[in-house]
């Protein structure tokens, strides 16, 4: 969290330790007790079938987490299924308890109300479980953590920019949870070709007002420079190893030579993961808390005003973070009010269609009955001549 948006210490009085107390070994007390409990995250990942979602997260892991890629979901189902599957990874006394929710069938309709509720549901299932699990006593630490702290949005190596249906997934989920769009399968596009469709996709997520993890919502700004450069990443996955100057890397094995998986020449697909493991992990779990929930959270309990003006409900945040919040807000109601206005605009011109239909309709009636008169008319003519 920003340093600045802690509580000031009060006035206090310099001592000088005449011998060490091992105040310096605190933050290994607190690395201790945090080794205990389990961490929580969880990751959710979305986009068209077979862009290599699965293969991307057992390579992220470096583990067969995602078996039978490919293979999950019936090509019958009209919907989004909803996935999740919790792991427990441990490394160094540290236990992760990972959970990936998959989406199979996203984008094989071309309803995006069956692609998108299950997903919206899913995520605001899991922040009311946690807001019932608060407002019972529950103290934070305590409380089973299934809110998505990460979406993944993986879109096809096209080159072109956005589509439709990644610039609406995108505007409507950009405020729900952290969303981090990623390149599948970049191996498909030239150096140039990747470079230059990211190009157009940071100017689509511009026109569109679309605010991406981390550029829009990192708490913790300290990396910020280091991975912005990346966004949007272009991953390449792989279950395959080659040996490379005797050390097994993954890669893919084309005819013409390998693309290595953590190769940065090849890909960003370490950039990708150090952001996601190394550096961000816990700022993507703080800005799930601080500013999506907190947001979920106020839009629940809305209404009930405090001294300062502010919804009772916002978690203690600074004005930054309550400015934020405000701004997603309004720009979810600007959201839905777009989307009565589209609705609106959807109904008229389906009336003045379905009018049009029935004018045309009658004049052809009209039509017919006068070709029949004229037809009787002739008729009548032909035989007074004769
Ligand atoms: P669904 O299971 O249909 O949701 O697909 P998915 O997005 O999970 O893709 P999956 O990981 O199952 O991969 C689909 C196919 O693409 C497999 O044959 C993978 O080997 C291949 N694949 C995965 N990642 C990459 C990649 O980075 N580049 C290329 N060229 N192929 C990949």
């Amino acid at each position: 969290m920003a340093a600045d948006s802690l509580i000031p210490l009060p006035k206090s009085v310099n001592v000088s330790l005449k011998a060490p107390l091992n105040i310096g070994e605190l933050p290994a007390q607190k690395v201790r007790r945090s080794k205990r409990r389990p961490y929580v995250f969880n990751l959710m990942v979305a986009g068209d079938s077979g862009l290599g979602k699965s293969t991307f997260i057992n390579t992220l892991f470096n583990a067969p987490l995602r078996e039978n890629p490919g293979a999950k979901h019936l090509a019958s189902v009209q919907t989004v299924d909803i996935q999740p599957t919790t792991y427990e990874l441990f490394e160094e006394n540290v236990t992760l308890h990972l959970t990936v929710v998959d989406t199979p069938g996203f984008g094989d309709t071309l309803n995006r109300d069956a692609d998108f509720n299950p997903i919206a549901q899913y995520i605001d299932a899991q922040y009311d479980k946690y807001l019932k699990a608060e407002r019972s006593d529950e103290k934070r630490g305590n409380i089973l953590d299934s809110r998505i702290h990460a979406l993944l949005y993986f879109l096809p190596p096209t080159g072109n920019g956005l589509r439709d249906l990644d610039i609406e997934f995108l505007s409507r989920f950009c405020t729900k949870v952290n969303i981090i769009p990623v390149i599948g399968k970049g191996d498909g596009l030239s150096p140039e070709e990747s470079a230059m469709y990211k190009k157009a996709i940071l100017k689509d997520l511009a026109r569109n007002d679309i605010r991406t993890y981390p550029t829009h919502h990192a708490e913790d700004r300290d990396h910020l420079a280091k991975f912005e450069k990346f966004i949007p990443f272009s991953v390449v996955g792989s279950d395959d190893y080659i040996v490379k100057n005797g050390v097994k890397v993954r890669a893919r094995v084309y005819r013409w030579g390998a693309v290595e998986v953590e190769n940065e020449q090849h890909c960003d697909f370490v950039h990708l993961r150090e952001m996601l493991i190394r550096t961000n992990m816990q700022d993507l779990i703080d800005t799930t808390h601080l500013v999506h929930y907190s947001l979920y959270r106020s839009g629940k309990m809305g209404g009930e005003s405090s001294s300062n003006g502010r919804p009772a409900s916002v978690l203690a945040c600074d004005d930054d973070m309550y400015d934020n919040q405000m701004q997603n807000a309004k720009k979810v109601a600007m959201d839905e009010m777009k989307m009565k206005e589209e609705q609106m605009r959807q109904n008229f011109i389906s009336r003045v269609r379905d009018k049009e239909a029935e004018l045309r309709a009658r004049e052809e009636a009209l039509n017919a009955k006068r070709k029949q008169m004229m037809d009787e008319i002739d008729a009548m003519r032909r035989q007074l001549e004769m």
